[in-house]
């Protein structure tokens, strides 16, 4: 059972995890420095981002979105390794700022920064997205990370109030067609249990949590036509396997990167029913509310 408190521990092991999963697939440990999913896209012949082009995808589509202004100020609010942040900062320049829980992605991001003598630009910190936040950024970005908020009524007003007027707030998650509690509860108690998810937010919670920030929606688009899901059976074996491995192996690495997948499984089978989407929605600060 990983907790709401235990989210920093979970992610430092599977950041250990993921670096030795790039490392065996694609013999880089840091594979373009994201932790989200891979997509299914044509990779681009003889580009720079070549093999990894299924998990640069979403950095680039959120740049294309975003329209932002030239060198802009950006919060990345769940940063992983730092992918997005550097991403975007080789593409345009820019200021950044990247919230991770992870001391083990700190490190990462931090070391990285200085490997490309950007540093001053790309700051990382060990903050909560839900403590204070500095202001007047032109974008706040959150790929796959407000699926731990614990009150998405918390968060995404916190990280409207970081956006000077006319800034941007994009949000690419999995998202819940209705309530998973009452729909699939097997898969909502699982992922609740392994991924510490408190209530598994439907596409409706986060535009009533973007306009109770008085934030305009601006874009909505859904990605899950990208996805490589995997067939029942699969999920079936892999399932048996890592809840053996849980019960079997109670070292807490272990326990950590299983609970995860089993997370994961149960997201996946959500994604094949149609009940979860992975969608991006982007909103405004109009200057309007309190925002
Ligand atoms: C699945 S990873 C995604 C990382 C990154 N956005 C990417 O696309 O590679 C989720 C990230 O959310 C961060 N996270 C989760 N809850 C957080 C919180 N309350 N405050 C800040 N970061 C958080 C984790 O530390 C982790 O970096």
């Amino acid at each position: 059972m990983i907790t709401h408190e235990q989210i920093p521990d979970f992610y430092d092991w599977l950041s250990r995890y993921v670096q030795l999963s790039n490392w065996l697939s694609y013999r880089d440990r840091f594979a373009a420095f994201t932790m989200h999913k891979r997509l299914d896209v044509p990779t681009q012949a003889g580009g720079a981002s070549g093999r990894t082009a299924g998990l640069e995808y979403v950095n680039d589509r959120l740049l294309e979105v975003a329209g932002l202004p030239p060198e802009p100020r950006v919060l990345d609010a769940g940063c992983g390794f730092g992918g997005t942040v550097f991403h975007w900062q080789r593409r345009i320049g820019g200021r950044y700022d990247g919230l991770t829980l992870s001391r083990v992605q700190l490190r990462v991001a931090r070391r990285e920064a200085r490997r490309r003598g950007i540093e001053d630009s790309c700051r990382f910190h060990l903050q909560s997205y839900d403590a204070a936040l500095e202001r007047d950024f032109d974008a706040v970005v959150a790929i796959e990370s407000l699926i731990h908020s614990a009150d998405l009524d918390r968060t995404v007003p916190n990280l409207a109030s970081a956006l000077r007027p006319g800034g941007v707030l994009l949000i690419l998650d999995d998202m819940a067609t209705g309530d998973l509690d009452r729909a699939r509860p097997a898969e909502a108690a699982l992922l609740r249990a392994h991924w510490g998810c408190a209530r598994y937010p439907t596409q409706e919670d986060y535009r009533a949590a973007l306009r109770r920030a008085c934030l305009t929606l601006i874009h909505e688009e859904d990605l899950s036509p990208l996805m490589v899901p995997r067939d029942e059976h699969i999920l079936d074996r892999w399932e048996g396997i890592y809840s053996k491995l849980h019960r079997a192996i109670p070292l807490s690495p272990v326990r950590t990167v299983v609970s995860a997948f089993l997370g994961g499984i149960a997201l996946e089978r959500l994604h094949g029913s149609g009940d979860v989407h992975y969608r991006l929605v982007v909103a405004r600060n109009d200057g309007t509310g309190k925002a």
